[in-house]
């Protein structure tokens, strides 16, 4: 019932930020997802009889890797494999799987945010046990391995029925195919206070949520309308499609826009809301207010209190090191730890399963806690909605008191999209060069105080990951920070985060991009964007 398959390797299958990301027609390619899969399972050790997680964002593609992975699992001896019914389990409900029954492992299926559909993007991760994203030791190894892999096992049995709740054998291995929201609605609703949000939404609170085509539509729906009793319709593109329905599933400012919008207009819901492919992202927007990711988590942080599940206060908090500072104030007057890890979920587990921090948040609009070990879109957008509830004010009184409590964070994040590889690299060579004659320099007002490339040491297993982003320092505070996406597929994307701490209230109404001019510019000045690139702008500001 095992067949061994020979296969030869291919050499580009280097995990990134989140997993093995590319193109369709790649992963379609004869062994390509086979390959990989099996590159997982070679660098893991004692899952023997044990029970592995799959589920996908529902992107196209999606049902065809659940099958060979679901055989390929057999072949390889687990004991179980719960999948999401419909292939469906959004990253951070399958990360709550992963632990709430004990599995080994899970694997998910998805390219996050990037678009879906024949020609688009597919994506593949490995979660450990703890739920989180597998740590840099094992996808390297995974990457190892599959440089040199020379045969895979699969079952040969057919195919599962993924539309059908219940458990199935194949090949001596148990599959059950589970009811993809139940317990991750049940989690939500141990977190919440979901009476005060359902007065709150009954009393007239008008809220509209976006699932942009992808995984959140059913949890949403189940939690947002049935559960907390918003009106039919409050949550929009609500059915998973494989491409998404044609949303390039990233809620930030660009591609959220409709609803955005909607919210500002005046006779609009009073808070939008929305999610990602793959349902770890968030985006909240209030009447006149959108919320920086950096500043919603430094306020559900100074608010946490305000949900039961975590009413007895944090531990501390994490951001990466992009993210705008506006968390450290909040750590400095409660008092709490404070931890800056590179870019990339994965660097929060440590502190998290170590007990150290309790919420974490990245500029890229991902907010999440300890429940599990992703972020969580829905999730913050629930926080957002108890905070909304308890405290009886909106999203713009709460972000205004906040500032004016803590002071403000200008920040902004420009991207240079797809940009020549090349171009890209010998830009950030550059930067590198001169980081040592930086310091001291003045740009204007702008006087730099230090500069380096970003590098970490894991407080908890002292692994070192180092050029996490090149940062530049002024004094006062602000700083520029540059950094290659590790998410794309084609091409380099330059990301640019600009930020500058602002204490004065009398000065926190004025536009972003304004009080961000002079950085910007000088940003520009330092590295060469325009020259080297050839780019006379970004492709996106968020
Ligand atoms: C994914 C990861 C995030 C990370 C983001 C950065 O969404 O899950 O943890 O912040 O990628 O993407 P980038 O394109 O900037 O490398
Ligand atoms: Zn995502």
């Amino acid at each position: 019932m095992i067949r061994t398959v020979p296969t030869a390797p291919y050499k580009d299958q280097k995990p990134g930020t989140s997993g093995l990301r590319k193109k369709v027609p790649v992963f379609a390619q004869e062994n390509y997802a086979e390959n990989f899969i099996q590159s997982i399972f070679d660098s893991l050790e004692g899952f023997e009889g044990k029970t592995l997680v799959i589920g996908g964002d529902g992107r196209y593609y999606n049902r065809e890797v659940i099958q060979k992975a679901l055989k390929m699992a057999a072949a390889a001896g687990f004991g179980k494999v719960m999948v999401g019914q419909g292939g469906i389990l959004s990253t951070p409900a399958a990360s709550n799987i992963i632990r709430k029954y004990g599995a080994f492992g899970g694997i998910i299926l998805s390219a996050s945010h990037n678009p879906g559909g024949p020609s688009e993007d597919f994506g593949i991760k490995y979660n450990i046990g703890n739920g989180g994203p597998a740590p840099e030791k094992i996808t390297e190894a995974i990457f190892e391995r599959s440089k040199i892999i020379s045969e895979y096992k699969i079952a040969d049995a057919p195919d599962i029925d993924l539309d059908m709740a219940g458990s199935f054998a194949l090949a001596g291995m148990t599959v059950e195919v589970v009811d993809p929201v139940a317990d991750y609605a049940e989690l939500m609703e141990s977190l919440f206070d979901f009476v005060a949000i359902r007065n709150l939404i009954s009393g007239g609170f008008r809220i509209a949520v976006d699932s942009m085509g992808a995984v959140t539509g059913p949890y949403a729906k189940e939690i947002i309308e049935k559960r907390l009793g918003a009106p039919a319709g409050s949550v929009r593109n609500a059915t998973p499609l494989p491409d998404f329905g044609g949303h390039h599933p990233d809620p930030n400012l660009v591609h959220a826009k409709e609803l955005y919008d909607d919210v500002m207009s005046a006779d609009g819901p009073d808070f939008g809301a929305a999610s990602d492919g793959d349902g770890d992202r968030n985006m909240v927007v209030g009447k006149d207010m959108f919320v920086t990711p950096s500043d919603s988590l430094a306020i559900i942080a100074a608010n946490a209190k305000c949900a039961p599940g975590y009413a007895k206060g944090i531990a501390g908090i994490a951001r990466s090191m992009p993210t705008s500072a506006a968390a450290d104030r909040v750590a400095e007057k409660l008092g709490l730890g404070i931890y800056e890890t590179p870019t990339g979920w994965k660097y929060f587990g440590n502190l998290m399963d170590a007990g150290k921090v309790t919420v974490c948040g990245e500029e890229s609009f991902g907010t999440g806690s300890d429940h599990v070990r992703e972020k969580d879109g829905l999730w913050a957008i629930l926080f957002w909605l108890n905070i909304i509830a308890a405290r009886k004010e909106g999203v713009a009184e709460i972000v205004r008191k906040h500032w004016a409590e803590y002071g403000r964070n200008f920040y902004s994040r420009h991207d240079y999209e797809e940009v020549d590889t090349d171009a890209a690299n010998g830009l950030m060579d550059a930067l590198r060069g001169k980081l040592s004659s930086l310091p001291g320099q003045s740009f204007g007002d702008l006087k730099v105080e230090a500069a380096d490339d970003f590098s970490y040491t894991d407080p908890i297993d002292g692994s070192i990951s180092t050029r996490q982003g090149i940062r530049i320092l002024f004094e006062g505070g602000s700083r520029v920070v540059f950094r290659l996406s590790g998410t794309g597929t084609s091409g380099a994307t330059l990301r640019v985060y600009v930020e500058r701490y602002e204490p004065d209230a009398s000065r926190h109404g004025i536009e972003t991009q304004a009080a961000l001019a002079d950085l910007i510019a000088v940003a520009d000045e330092i590295a060469g964007i325009r020259t080297r690139t050839g780019r006379t702008g970004p492709t996106v500001i968020t």
